[in-house]
Order: structure tokens, then C-alpha cells, then sequence
């Protein structure tokens, strides 16, 4: 397939396109390189463009056709979206709307979105299904729910099909240990862990042990960045077979407290992790685990990083190779 991949120079994107080169697809990327990196694209066609610029964006993709487009280009932190709700609903909400704007002007007809389970809010059970009421508490989970209903109504309004896909945390990296997560700051639980052995981070603060889980730490699903690659291609493909609007719910299924990281961290680099417990962050569920078996059922999808320790050592394969 000819595949455009919007935000295909950040973490999740950059991963999508080393899957989709290596299960033989043409890809082209779309980055602006706000928050992804060059050193992360791939061999193949870069446009370097910002989804709000929708000249720009109708000039470069004027009169393509591609066969699907897997949309990453999104700012992606929760507690920047609380201080900054304008930059987080302009960039991912108008600038997917102008994305489709383009689809629909060039007949290209299915496109993977990347949606997330901030979209839920405070879970209501143990684990999160499709059904589960959706009420996010965050501008970062409220912008990717309107944008799973505007496609929604783009579906119905136009021959358009989208597969929305929610993940639960991404973590690990490609096995090559060429490319991985990096963000600045870095937020995100793994990658502090793994950078605080590296002695790259401040030493890492565990955001809260009075939570009501089994060891008082917040607890997560962690789902590898290469199986939910997988999972879009076969996001994709669905959409040939049953047309219009769908989503599903992407993670292990199974729930690993910030103790428990620290502790498989530990085990795969071979040395203790220093921490500090410190404070409550603000937004953090207690707990938030998936129902995938819909994404199971559905798309035929298994993830081939069941276990923790798969994720941390691809992780702390390429933490330790780029010392980033
Ligand atoms: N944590 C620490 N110390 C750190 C970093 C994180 O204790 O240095 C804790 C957090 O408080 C949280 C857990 O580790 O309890 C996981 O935090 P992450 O920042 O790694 O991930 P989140 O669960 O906050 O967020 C992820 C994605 C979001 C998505 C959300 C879905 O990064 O994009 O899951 O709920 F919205």
C-alpha cells in the first residue's frame, strides 16, 4: 500500500513507518518536526509540513492518492494540555480536521487514528472496554474525543472510514535499537527509570504510594510500541473489508505498578533503581488497564511483547546504544 504517515518522525510514528517499510508498503511521512525527530524518520519521501498550514498542506498533497493514511501528528502530553488547552485543541483537533480537509479533496478514503484512553477519564471499572462512559478530565483527552466524533460524522457524512485506536501506554522500542523514545521533557514512567541508571535523569521521583492499589503506586498498561504498529496496519486493512466508523482499545490487558517497573528496570539493566516518593501528580488515575479483546477479536491483533520484560529490555537496549 501507499501509506502517508502524518507525525512519522515522533516516538509511535517513527515506529509505524520502520513496520510498514519492513512489511514492504511505500511510505511517505508528514512531520513538522515540533517534537519529532530527524534522526527518527526512515529511507523514505519526508514532507515537512504543519497541519495548521493548510495551503501548504493542500499544495505538497495536492493530487496524491494514497491507499491509507495512519495519523500520529499530535501534541501528546497531559499536563501541558492543562496549562495549555488553546495549542493542544488548535493542533490536534484543527489540524486533524484540515488532515481530512486534504483526504477528502484527493479521494483518499480510510484513515488510523491515533486516539488514547485519556479519552475515558477516571475508570468506572476494573478494566476499560469500547463501552466504557467516556468523560475525559483532561484538554488532551477532551481534543482526541472530539476528534474520534468528527470522524465519526465524517464517516457518515462521506464515502470516509476510520479506525480509531486508543492506547493504554506505549513503552519499549524497536529491536534494531535504533530508534526509541525521546521526548524532552521526558514525562513518561520507563524512560526516567531507564535514564536515572544511565544517571542521564534526576533521580526518579515516584508521583505518589498512598494510591489503592496493591502496592499504593498508580497503576498501567504497558503495550509495545512495534505490537500497536502492528495493530494499525491491521487497522487499516479492516477498513477495506468493513467500511465506515470503528475503534478499539489497545493494551496488554494486564496492569504493572510504577513499583513493579522499577523493579523489571532493575532486573533487565542489572542494577538498583534509586527513587524518591514524592507527591501525587496531578490527573493520574489510580489504575487504568485495558479490555482489548475486542482489538483481539476484532482486527485479528496479538501482541508479540506480552511481557514486561520484552518492553523494558528493547527500551533499555536503545536507552543504553543512543545515551539519550
Ligand atoms: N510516573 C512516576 N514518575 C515519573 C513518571 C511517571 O511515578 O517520573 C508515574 C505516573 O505518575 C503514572 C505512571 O508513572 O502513575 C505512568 O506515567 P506516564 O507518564 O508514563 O504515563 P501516563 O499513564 O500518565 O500517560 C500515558 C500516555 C498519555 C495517555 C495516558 C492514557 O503518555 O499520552 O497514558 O491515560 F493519555
Amino acid at each position: 500500500m501507499k501509506l502517508l504517515i502524518p507525525g512519522g518522525a515522533g516516538y509511535i510514528g517513527s515506529h509505524m513507518v520502520r513496520y510498514a517499510l519492513r512489511e514492504g508498503h511505500d511510505v511517505t511521512i508528514l512531520d513538522d518536526f515540533s517534537t519529532g525527530h530527524q534522526w527518527a524518520t526512515a529511507d523514505c519521501e519526508v514532507l515537512e509540513v504543519n497541519l495548521l498550514n493548510q495551503e501548504r498542506l493542500n499544495q505538497l498533497l495536492g493530487g496524491r492518492r494514497f491507499d491509507g493514511v495512519i495519523h500520529f501528528a499530535a501534541k501528546s502530553l497531559v499536563g501541558e494540555s492543562m496549562t495549555k488547552p488553546d495549542m493542544y485543541f488548535r493542533n490536534n483537533v484543527v489540524g486533524t480536521l484540515n488532515l481530512v480537509d486534504a483526504m477528502l479533496k484527493n479521494g483518499c478514503r480510510n484513515l488510523v487514528f491515533s486516539s488514547t484512553a485519556a479519552i475515558f477519564g477516571n475508570p468506572q471499572t476494573e478494566k476499560i472496554s469500547e463501552e466504557h462512559p467516556k468523560n475525559p478530565i483532561n484538554p488532551y483527552g477532551k481534543g482526541k474525543l472530539m476528534v474520534e466524533q468528527m470522524l465519526e460524522s465524517v464517516c457518515d457524512a462521506y464515502d470516509f472510514n476510520a479506525c480509531c485506536l486508543r492506547y493504554f501506554n506505549a513503552a519499549g522500542a524497536d529491536q534494531s535499537g535504533d530508534i526509541g523514545e525521546a521526548h524532552d521533557p521526558e514525562t513518561h514512567l520507563i524512560p526516567n527509570v531507564l535514564r536515572s541508571l544511565l544517571g542521564d535523569g534526576d533521580v526518579l521521583k515516584v508521583f505518589g504510594n498512598d494510591y489503592a492499589t496493591h502496592d499504593g503506586t498508580c497503576v498501567r498498561d504497558y503495550v509495545h510500541v512495534n505490537d500497536l504498529a502492528q495493530a494499525h496496519l491491521l487497522g487499516l486493512e479492516s477498513l477495506d473489508k468493513e467500511s465506515g466508523f470503528k475503534a478499539f482499545n489497545l493494551g496488554n490487558g494486564s496492569g504493572y505498578s510504577v513499583l513493579d517497573i522499577v523493579n523489571v528496570c532493575s532486573e533487565v539493566a542489572g542494577c538498583e533503581v534509586e527513587y524518591e516518593v514524592a507527591p501525587r501528580r496531578k490527573g493520574d488515575p489510580a489504575t487504568l488497564v485495558a479490555d482489548c479483546s475486542n482489538a483481539i477479536k476484532g482486527l485479528g491483533w496479538w501482541p508479540e511483547f506480552g511481557s514486561l520484560s520484552d518492553i523494558v529490555s528493547t527500551a533499555w537496549k536503545w536507552h543504553y546504544a543512543s545515551g539519550r
